[in-house]
């Protein structure tokens, strides 16, 4: 017999698990305690034989593969948009809820685009997948939702200084090593990244859409008017990778109606959830991706007037990627889902599902 006084645990399910994301999405299941009753490792038949440790158990990475998802109730993937695109649909049918890192489904009317910090409600209206935001989208949108909550943002202009960990495990690895070869007097050729990264920066590696934007740069218009629900909101984004390891950083410029008092936003920011106000105007000390790095909030600071605009405000932040840019905002979506049980199947809906 069920004993109703014990919590209820969950069959989770990580796709990608030997990646980037995946490895930290391992370790906060076990840190924040997810309750956990079987855990299954996916990645690509490259991992078959693989194994990682979770709650002192070892635990072997199986290629993802037809039938693997019976069973489970809640996928956690980040494995790229087009192993996405292959696989999720099966979890669907399974019965699983599956909360997704790529870019696959986030502009599917059909699936949420969730922060939680922001418009948590909208995970519930789910179809079997959620989508977690790109990681620049999401620490954009956790520092600048309290202000636009107060006084509406009408147009953002924001700079990206994006680390190697955006481009996944193999190229932070590259940066490790090209670096080391530089000091060297070698000249390395870069394999993941198209260009050599350490000692260097360059503008985002996306393809180039529309008007001269890299994709990455319309995933941040796009995706924040979704989470905003403010499909008129200005934006306009230039994203360069940076030689820094893990955590990005954004100079953001916000414009508003009317003047936005500097104190008043300092104030806003300081309590806001999900965000740690860095600043000691004396010591020239404001956030950095280092002190970002392995951090759950983001950080920001340097709040400033934008002497350019009296309804202009300026910001600086950082944030680290892997956690709350893509693993940990991952996490907190199953977490409100599991908090009352809101992990509704959604097999019988699996036919509406994925439209697009
Ligand atoms: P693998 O390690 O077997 O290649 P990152 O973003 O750090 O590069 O990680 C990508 C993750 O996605 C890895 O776990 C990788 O597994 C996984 N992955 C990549 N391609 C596939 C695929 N076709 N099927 C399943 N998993 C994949």
């Amino acid at each position: 017999m069920e004993d109703n006084n014990l919590p209820k645990s969950y069959r989770v399910a990580i796709l990608g698990a030997t990646g980037a994301v995946g490895t930290e999405l391992l370790k906060l299941l076990e840190c924040r305690n997810f309750p956990v009753s079987a855990l299954k490792l996916l990645a690509s038949p490259r991992s078959s034989g693989r194994t990682l440790s979770f709650n002192g158990e070892t635990i072997p990475v199986e290629a993802v593969s037809d039938g693997c998802f019976q069973g489970i109730d809640i996928v956690l993937a980040s494995a790229g948009g087009s192993t996405s695109r292959a696989w999720l649909p099966q979890a669907v049918e399974a019965g699983a809820v599956s909360i997704d890192n790529s870019s696959a489904f986030r502009l599917d009317p059909s699936v949420p685009l969730v922060v939680p910090e922001v418009n948590p409600e909208a995970a519930f209206g789910h179809r079997g997948i959620i989508a977690n935001p790109n990681c620049t989208t999401i620490l954009l949108a956790v520092a600048i939702w309290p202000l636009h909550q107060v006084q509406p943002v009408r147009r953002v202009v924001v700079s990206t200084y994006q680390s190697a960990s955006g481009a996944g495990a193999r190229a932070m690895e590259e940066l490790k090593v090209q670096a080391r070869a530089i000091l060297e007097g070698k000249t390395p050729t870069p394999e993941v990244l198209p260009y050599p990264l350490a000692f260097n920066l360059f503008p985002h590696n996306s393809p180039i859409v529309d008007g001269g934007y890299c994709e990455e740069e319309m995933k941040m218009v796009n995706e924040t008017r979704k989470i905003f629900d403010a499909p008129e909101l200005r934006l306009t984004a230039t994203c360069v990778r940076v030689p820094v390891l893990r955590a990005h950083s954004e100079a953001v410029n916000l414009e508003f109606d009317r003047p936005f008092e500097i104190d008043r936003a300092r104030e806003i920011l300081s309590g806001a959830p999900g965000v740690k106000l860095v600043e000691n105007w004396q010591s020239n000390y404001f956030p950095m991706p280092i002190e970002a790095t392995d951090r759950d909030e983001v950080l920001v600071g340097r709040i400033r007037q934008d002497i350019s605009h009296p309804c202009g405000l300026e910001l600086w932040l950082s944030g680290d990627q892997i956690r709350k840019g893509a693993a940990l905002n991952a996490i907190e979506i199953a977490e409100l889902l599991v908090s009352g049980d809101r992990l509704s199947n959604p097999a019988s809906m699996s036919s509406t599902a994925l439209k697009s």
